[in-house]
């Protein structure tokens, strides 16, 4: 096992490429032989949602979920979105707060970073700021939160104990959050590589470990309210380089039967959930 600083470096140099180098189709870690933006769809945002977004935002969206919707924002919340990319969750939640409210992203590459900021000025939202920073160790006072945002990153971390302990950190009491991520059960060992870890799979963990971690943090009221388990067409979307697969992007190490190998041993055992609770 990699240091956890080796990690998040190679995540990061990961996430610089993929914004880094044009993508074919739909650009959600999700995309791939499928038509542009039906998994972005398929994610739960909709079509009228994006309409209203800068292109770039779109395009460069890495999430497996729609953690803005149903979480209850309200005009004037201070919103934190962890690992918020190219800003397509900061936007969202930006035009639900309203000019009372405000939403920070922290991500660790600047790649992302530039890019959000550029998303909020062309979206012209001036309550959107984003900072630097790792998840296990956030750039955010603590208990100033209202509502805690995250989508496909958790599993990126290599201490999750440590993310989980920053969340309860961070929010007011009362405070709450809606993370979308991925989970995996009982993930064959051949499937743990580095390539694998970028895109998403190899770092993730079980539904009931997720649940455990929040629980220990000190995290309440935990739901799973919404659950997409991925099918193998769904996974070489997610993992094909060669059909825009950003998530992975960089990551040309599997060949097509290597690949046909990998969807089929993983089918039914990746999902996307969205968890949702509060800080006591
Ligand atoms: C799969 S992308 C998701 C981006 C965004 N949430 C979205 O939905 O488009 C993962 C993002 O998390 C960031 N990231 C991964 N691990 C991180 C960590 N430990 N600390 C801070 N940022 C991290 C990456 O730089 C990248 O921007």
């Amino acid at each position: 096992m990699n240091h956890p600083d080796t990690i998040r470096k190679n995540v990061s140099a990961s996430y610089t490429r993929a914004v880094e180098q044009p993508q074919p189709t739909g650009g959600c870690c999700c995309s791939g032989p499928i038509a542009p933006g039906v998994l972005t769809a398929l994610a739960g945002y909709g079509y009228e949602t994006l309409a209203g977004l800068p292109p770039d935002a779109v395009q460069n969206s890495f999430g497996c979920g729609n953690p803005v919707a149903l979480s209850g924002i309200r005009r004037g919340d201070t919103v934190l979105d962890l690992g918020s990319g190219a800003g397509i969750d900061l936007l969202l939640a930006a035009k639900l707060v309203g000019p009372e409210g405000k939403v920070i992203g922290v991500d660790m590459t600047e790649a992302m970073l530039e890019r959000a900021r550029a998303n909020a000025a062309a979206a012209g939202l001036t309550n959107v700021e984003v900072r630097r920073g790792i998840i296990e160790d956030l750039p955010i006072e603590p208990s100033s939160i209202d509502l805690v945002l995250s989508n496909c990153v958790i599993n990126l971390s290599p201490e999750k104990p440590r993310v989980f302990a920053e969340l309860h950190r961070v929010l007011k009491p009362g405070g709450r959050f809606s993370i979308s991520d991925i989970v995996a059960e009982s993930l064959p060992e051949t499937v743990k590589t580095e390539l694998l870890y970028s895109a998403c799979i190899a770092g993730a963990i079980s539904e009931a470990e997720y649940l455990a971690g929040l629980r220990e943090a000190g995290l309440v009221d935990l739901e799973v309210p919404n659950r997409l388990v991925y099918d193998a067409l769904q996974l070489r979307g997610l993992l094909d380089p060669s059909a825009g697969a950003a998530c992975c992007s960089g990551s040309s190490g599997l060949t097509a039967l290597q690949l046909e190998d990998v969807c089929t041993a993983l089918a039914g055992k990746v999902a996307s959930l969205r968890f949702v609770g509060r800080k006591r």
